[in-house]
This record gives structure tokens, sequence and C-alpha cells, in this order.
């Protein structure tokens, strides 16, 4: 295999990162600039800020990417850039820097699915993991994977094609994604923003039994369409019957929100939300304090209650497929109580189950440097007009 540095730039949603990997292999360097500090007072992603704190931190952000690897903007082989999906504003950032850097340097451009590298991520571990233990590199397919994020909630059955991999998606969110639903949760529990990180270490602290949320219910065939170019496509195609395994999170989040007016609950909420504006880098302590027992409880039903259908459904898939290989994947494949119980159902059914380091989970640009070395090598290059892909599909 020819020798590679490839610098990634990712620029999607409200991280901007750059790094550089050796060979698809190695993280020589990965840097992320957060955004959240710039998005907590409005407890989500506001789009127009999202581009504006991009434009700021790209070059710092490559420059040192570049210093802390020992290289230089000419010493690099490749230059890849998350493509889509994501914020069309923000993409954009990321993308034309990219290709001016290209074009200057007379370097290669590679385009990037920003859910490919989620999926490489966990590679990216394994190979160093692997190596460092001298075992077996040789990975089992169909790979399933289950990239799970703020945007995301997708299961892709993944086979190996040439010197790539191959996807097919046997299912999605309906409506939030599993992410979205931990944010929403905890801008309405006054917890503050990216809601995620705070329930996975408050959930420890409450009764994962106290309160029972119902299933979500799918009864109807998705008949949405995304847009694609200029033309709708349907997201599934009406002549595919096989198994589905799609997910919903709407619902949980309207419950938790009927049961905070049914326990009259809003009064101490506002409280908290207040009183954690004031703290600049809240503690656990300080989280704590701020919450009484229902509502550690109501964290710990609610997390319990998410991780319980991520796992049941990704498994039951993995057997209705005879996947050889599990891969969990993206922000929330951070969370604890998620990868216990993934290990743990995995296990009980042969399944090896695989994550990226908790720093690789949540977006960064290692992972797009590392999935575009198979592009890199088999010279499949971004054409000139190569622009932003906010709905891409990952194939
Ligand atoms: O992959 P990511 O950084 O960005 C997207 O592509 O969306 O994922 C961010 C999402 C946020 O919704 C955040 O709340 C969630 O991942 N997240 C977590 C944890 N850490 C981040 N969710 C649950 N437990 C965590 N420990
Ligand atoms: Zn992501």
């Amino acid at each position: 295999m020819p020798d590679a540095y490839i610098l990634g730039i990712e620029s999607s949603c409200d991280e901007t990162a750059a790094a550089v990997v050796h060979s698809g292999e190695h993280v020589v360097s990965n840097v992320v600039a957060s955004q959240i500090a710039t998005h907590q007072p409005y407890g989500g992603v506001v789009p127009e800020l999202a581009s504006r704190e991009h434009l700021r931190a790209i070059i710092p952000v490559v420059r040192q990417a570049l210093a802390e690897a020992g290289h230089t903007y000419n010493s690099v082989d490749a230059i890849a850039v998350t493509r889509g999906p994501g914020l069309a504003g923000s993409l954009l950032v990321g993308i034309s820097y990219a290709k001016a850097l290209a074009f200057a340097l007379d370097k290669p451009l590679i385009g990037v699915n920003h859910l490919e590298g989620h999926i490489h991520a966990v590679l990216l571990d394994l190979l160093q993991n692997q190596e460092r233990q001298k075992g077996n590199r040789d990975l089992q397919f169909p790979v399933l994977a289950l990239v799970v994020s703020g945007g995301h909630t997708h299961l892709y059955l993944a086979e190996q094609k040439d010197q790539g991999w191959i996807y097919e998606n046997i299912g999605h969110t309906r409506d939030d994604a599993a992410g979205e639903a931990f944010d929403k949760v905890a801008k309405l529990l006054g917890l503050g923003y990216p809601g995620g990180p705070v329930i996975d270490r408050l959930a420890g602290h409450g009764d994962p039994r106290a309160v029972k949320f119902p299933p979500a219910q799918i009864k109807h065939r998705d008949r949405r369409g995304r847009k694609d170019g200029r033309a709708i496509e349907p997201i599934v195609d009406a002549n595919d019957h096989r198994p589905r395994f799609d997910f919903s999170y709407s619902g949980i989040k309207t419950a938790i929100l009927r049961y905070v007016e049914t326990h009259n609950m809003r009064a101490s909420i506002e409280e908290r939300r207040q009183a954690l504006a004031r703290i600049p880098k809240p503690t656990l302590e300080d989280y704590l304090a701020l919450c009484d027992k229902p509502t550690l409880d109501l964290v710990a039903s609610f997390q319990r209650a998410m991780v319980e259908d991520l796992v049941e459904k990704t498994l039951a898939a993995a057997r209705t497929y005879d996947a050889a290989t599990l891969f969990v994947t993206g922000g929330v494949a951070a969370n604890q109580e998620l990868r216990q119980t993934f290990e743990q159902e995995g296990a009980k059914e042969g399944l090896p189950v695989f994550f990226p380091s908790r720093p690789l989970s949540t977006d960064n640009a290692a992972m797009i440097a590392a999935a575009a070395y198979p592009r890199f090598l088999a010279k499949d290059f971004a054409p000139t007009d190569f622009s932003a892909e906010a709905g891409l599909a990952l194939r």
C-alpha cells in the first residue's frame, strides 16, 4: 500500500476540524474547534452562526493540524473534505477552503460523505488497536453500522468492494435523530446544550425504571422523499420489500413534555436553567445540586428507553441480515450506557461490537481523512465543479 499523508477538513455542523492521517490508519494530528459556547444560549445549532464561526476558525485550525503533525501545506499528499450531509452554509466553508488549497498547491481533492467518515472512525481505532496487539486484522463482512448522532440515526449494511466499501441503508429515523432527542430533552429539562453528555453523566444518579415510556410505533412504510439535486427521490425504493429497521424519537420527547406538565415541574426547570446560565462551566456536582430526585429519575428513564430501543432494533437488524460485525459510531456512541449495553447484548449473540474511541465518536476530521484513503488509492478525485450536498446519501 502506498504511503500517504492526507489532510482532512470537516465543517458539516458545529465543529471546525482538521487532521492529518497517515495511510488511512494513523492519526498524526486531530484538531477540533467546538462552537458549543456560540450555540449554547439558543439550545441548539443556529446555521447562520455556525457558518460565521467556521469562517473564523478554518484557517487557524488547518494550520494547527499541520503544525502538530510536523507537516506543511506542501508536504501532504492530498486534501479531503466533507461533501455532505450537513448544513449547506457550513459545508461550503470547508469545501471552498479545501478547493482553494488543492488548486493553489496542485494536490488531489477528495470529497467524503460525513457518514462514511463516522464509520471509518471505528476502523481507525480498530486498526491502531489491532496493530498494538499484533492481532488479526481481518474484519468479517457484512458489517452492520449504526451511525447515531445529532443529525442521524441510520443503519447501514456494508460490504467490501475493490479497495473501498459499499453501503446499503436498511433503517433510519422517521423524525428526530437520537442525539437530537437527547438535546431536546435536556433543553426541556433546563440542562443546557448539548444534552447528550449531560444526560450521560446524570443518568447514573437516577432510577432508570422509575418512568415508563410506550415503545415507538412505526406502522406505515416510509413514503417521504429526499431532495437530491433538484428532484425529490423517495428515501426507500418502492420495489424494495426487504425488512427495514426504522427509528422514531419524537414520541418520547412529547411523552417527557407531558410528564413535565402533569408533574408540575415547570417552575423548578426554569430555576435550574437560570442557575446553570450563571455558572460558566458547570460541574457534575453543580448539576446534581440543581436536580431533584424526580428529575434524575426522569433523565435515567429517558436514557434507558433510548438505549434499549437503539440496541434492540440494531441487534434485530443484525440477526435478519446476518451481520458478522457491528460498528456503533457518531456522537451518541460516546454514551457510556449505550456502549455497555451493546457490548453485553452483542456478546450474548456472539457478535463482535466495535466503537470509535470517545474523542473520535463525535465530529472530527481524522475520520474524513481516513475515509478518503481508499479513494486516494483508487484516484477517485473530486471534479472541479464539486460542491456541497446537504442531503447527500451514503451508498
Ligand atoms: O456526531 P456529532 O458530533 O455531530 C453530528 O454529526 O450530529 O454528534 C453530536 C450529538 C449531539 O446530539 C450530542 O448531544 C450527542 O451527539 N452526544 C451524546 C453524547 N455525547 C454527544 N449523546 C449521548 N451521550 C453522550 N455521551
Ligand atoms: Zn457527525
